[in-house]
């Protein structure tokens, strides 16, 4: 199952975010995916504020992993620069996974091997120029529930 939505401005992307983040459970990953300027790095600031996080969130690009507290701890890695998931596990970031929400921005190098289930966020050009497809979809159960979860909410306020 696929949630398809578009965005038709940066801050409609930051409020699909954090509205998708009270949803979110200890040991959630999301793999975002979409080209240089899709919109990665503002969705992770929606979902940051929707996880409470108090400070700025910003790009990881050159530190690889920014850590964040909030109602869970936030990991917001940049895969940009890793080849794939061996580099992943190089550095040690798999330790995080299981302790908060992990979210991974270029994550597509690091999917092949990917050490446990995710939330897949493709971000995709839309017809006019500040407008995006954000595409949702889970590789397992759990990360499937916490959609579906969040779905139910979503329609029971239309
Ligand atoms: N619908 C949209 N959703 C998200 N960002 C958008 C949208 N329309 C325009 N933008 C702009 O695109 C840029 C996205 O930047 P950023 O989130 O850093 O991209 P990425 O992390 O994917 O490289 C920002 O300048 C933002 O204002
Ligand atoms: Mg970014």
């Amino acid at each position: 199952m696929k949630y398809t939505y578009i965005t038709k401005n940066h801050e409609e992307t930051f409020r699909l975010a954090k509205g998708l983040a009270p949803y979110l459970k200890e040991a959630t990953n999301l793999l975002v995916d979409g080209a240089l300027a899709a919109g990665k790095t503002v969705f992770a600031k929606g979902l940051g504020e929707g996880l409470g996080v108090k400070a700025t969130v910003k790009s990881p690009s050159y530190t690889l992993l920014c850590i964040y507290e909030g109602r869970l701890p936030f990991y917001h890695f940049d895969a940009y620069h890793l080849n794939n998931v061996e580099d992943f596990y190089g550095l040690g970031f798999d330790e995080y996974l299981k302790g908060g929400v992990a979210l991974i921005e270029w994550a597509s190098v690091i999917k092949d091997g990917f050490p446990g289930g995710y939330i897949h966020v493709e971000i995709a050009e839309g017809e006019a120029e500040d407008e995006r497809k954000i595409m949702f979809s889970a590789t397992d159960d759990f990360h499937r529930d916490i959609l579906e979860e969040w779905q139910r909410h979503e329609d029971s306020c239309l």
